[in-house]
């Protein structure tokens, strides 16, 4: 079943493509639009909790949860028996304290006793480029290090969310290399564990660890030059495709619907359409998903033609919004 708006016609794609639909407008209500059990995937980075005020409005770490939980409500009914929904959250130090908020566990703790939702795995967004805030702590007073993961809650609606970790296999080591070009003598371990002979096969690739070690490499890419040719600001918290790509790949196949409700840049949507999976974003602040458009611009084809850039009443709001 594809997610369509499901009875009111009133819902318009701010733009579309061959495999996708942006929205532009409160997912919460968004959301409501559209059937039971019709994603696959629902992948999102939502505002984090952060300490400080950032300018895409995020809540204060006590009001967080509670803003949340309607969203994940929703993201429930939404989701197939055995589809996906994966989190990424940011962390955050209490304001004014060297002490770290534990909101994602709160929030994991609720998602899962409250909204019935499984802990499927954790994984951790692992960025080695991460500046060393808060300023205070760590370069200052040097009593803190970097704080270079992001929390990633992967969940699901039953025990057996579909995935496939043969879909997301990383080259081999080098040692490994060898050992498969020079063979295993199959042995128990020092710890007693029995390496079978099977250990010798190549299957292709490793099988990841739930470390994702992913930069924001995206400093050089189409998106950022057309954003500074266009002088429009880029999104300041975008996560990087290959972390969209990752979790798309694992936990759907071709064809399959994936949804980021608070969409940004709408990262998740052109890594979707990559793919050839279905997407839906939504996002509720206009410049970014403008901004965003900048992204299918790049495979010149992928957009209906009514969705081209040079829309000219998008623009002209856009340009009025951005520059007010
Ligand atoms: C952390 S950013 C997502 C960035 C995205 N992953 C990317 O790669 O560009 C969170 C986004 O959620 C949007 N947002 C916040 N509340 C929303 C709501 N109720 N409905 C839709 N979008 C919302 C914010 O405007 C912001 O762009």
């Amino acid at each position: 079943m594809t997610l369509k708006p499901d009875s009111t016609p009133a819902l318009t794609p701010y733009y579309e493509t061959e495999y996708g639909q942006a929205y532009l407008g409160d997912s919460l209500e968004l959301m409501k639009q559209f059937p039971d059990s019709s994603a696959n995937l629902i992948l999102t980075s939502p505002p984090f909790a952060l300490t400080r005020q950032k300018e895409y409005g995020n809540k204060q770490e006590q009001e967080y949860i509670d803003w949340f939980l309607p969203f994940s409500e929703e993201f429930y009914r939404l989701l197939a028996d055995n589809g996906s929904l994966v989190i990424d959250l940011g962390g955050a130090y209490l304001p004014g304290y060297p002490v770290r908020s534990i909101y994602q566990y709160e929030l994991l703790v609720k998602l899962c006793r409250e909204q019935h939702f499984f802990l499927a795995q954790e994984f951790f967004h692992y960025n080695p480029a991460r500046l060393p805030t808060p300023a205070e702590w760590v370069t200052v007073r040097r009593i803190r290090v970097k704080d270079s993961v992001n929390i990633v809650w992967w969940l699901s609606k039953t025990e057996n969310p579909k995935s496939d970790n043969r879909q997301v296999l990383k080259p081999y080591s080098n040692s490994m290399k060898s050992l498969l070009k020079n063979g295993y003598k199959a042995q128990l371990r020092p710890s007693g564990h029995d390496i079978s002979d099977k250990f010798g096969h190549d299957n292709g690739g490793a099988i990841p660890p739930n470390l994702l070690e992913l930069a924001n490499t995206e400093s050089n890419s189409y998106y950022m030059k057309r954003c500074k040719e266009l002088e429009i600001k880029p999104h300041p918290a975008r996560f990087p495709k290959d972390f969209a790509d990752f979790f798309i790949k694992f936990t759907t196949g071709k064809g399959d619907l994936v949804l980021d409700p608070f969409a940004g840049s709408n990262t998740t949507g052109f890594a979707s359409e990559k793919l050839e999976r279905k997407w839906i974003a939504m996002e509720i602040h206009e410049p970014y998903l403008y901004g965003s458009k900048i992204r299918f611009e790049e495979e010149a084809d992928l957009f209906t033609a009514e969705y081209k850039l040079n829309d000219k009443k998008q623009k002209d709001r856009f340009l009025q919004q951005h520059l007010s």
